[in-house]
């Protein structure tokens, strides 16, 4: 498979201020609204099912209640996830990772696969998405670039599936992050804009590592950190931001 070209804008868990996020929905607002990259987060259900979803509640995004761990999958396709975030979407599901892959695949996206396991779950997670991304994700596509917070998520993606590139995603800037990266065999750099300095981002760029900056909603900071260095910003109001990410080009992940 070739490597990712990495675009300025990857929508933000699909299209986050556009549709409900992490549905097939979003997957393909971002796709309408011109994204060529987006992110989500997944999780696994109580049986072990990869699934779209951000937090380890289901109370925010669904009409259930309680822990997502808590519930089968069979119990989980009876919900809905998308009337929370307008009547539109009323009957929109928490959609299984394979359903999403099969989606992004049909539409061309490529793809930031955020693990986000539930607690204690790290390992069983990045086997069984992995396991479901060698089985769906077609030859002849992008990689998928796996990221989690969880960097023994990382660490096992990097023994399971050595070919696909790893992002090493943090809040803070660590001043360690080189070694951090080394250590978890990581291609690029994900972090939150909040607290990023330009030089920071600077010395990034200097040592030719891509950096991944979230969650950037609006279009003059977009512009500022684009500008400063940046590779991708992620992004729930793709439009806006994607406006104003005309000129910068997508960059090439290191094969
Ligand atoms: O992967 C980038 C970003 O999604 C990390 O934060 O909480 O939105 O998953 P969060
Ligand atoms: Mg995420």
């Amino acid at each position: 498979m070739p490597s990712p070209e990495l675009p300025p804008i990857i929508g933000h868990r699909g299209a986050a201020a556009a549709a409900p996020e992490n549905t097939l929905a979003g997957l393909r607002a971002a796709h309408r609204l011109g994204a060529r990259w987006v992110e989500f987060d997944v999780k696994l259900s109580q049986d072990g099912v990869p699934i779209l979803m951000h937090d380890d509640r289901l109370n925010r995004t669904t009409n259930g209640r309680g822990k997502v761990a808590k519930l089968p999958m069979a119990a989980l396709a009876e919900l809905d996830a998308g009337a929370w975030f307008g009547p539109q979407f009323t009957g929109e599901r928490i959609p299984t990772f394979e359903q999403a892959l099969d989606l992004c695949a049909e539409l061309g996206l490529g793809i930031n696969v955020e693990l986000k396991p539930c607690p204690g779950r790290a390992d069983e997670t990045t086997r069984r998405a992995l396991a479901v991304l060698r089985e769906r994700w077609p030859q002849g596509l992008p990689l998928p670039l796996i990221s989690s917070f969880e960097h023994r998520c990382l660490a096992l993606a990097a023994e399971l599936a050595p070919e696909l590139p790893r992002g090493y995603l943090c809040g803070r800037l660590a001043r360690n992050w080189p070694a951090e990266l080394a250590r978890y065999g990581c291609q690029t750099l994900h972090a939150s804009a909040r607290w990023v300095r330009q030089s920071q981002i600077a010395a990034v760029q200097a040592a030719g590592v891509p950096l991944l900056l979230y969650t950037v909603n609006e279009p003059g900071p977009a512009q500022a950190l684009l500008r400063a260095g940046a590779t991708s910003l992620f992004t729930d109001r793709i439009s806006e931001v994607g406006a104003v990410a005309a000129g910068h080009g997508p960059e090439r992940l290191a094969g």
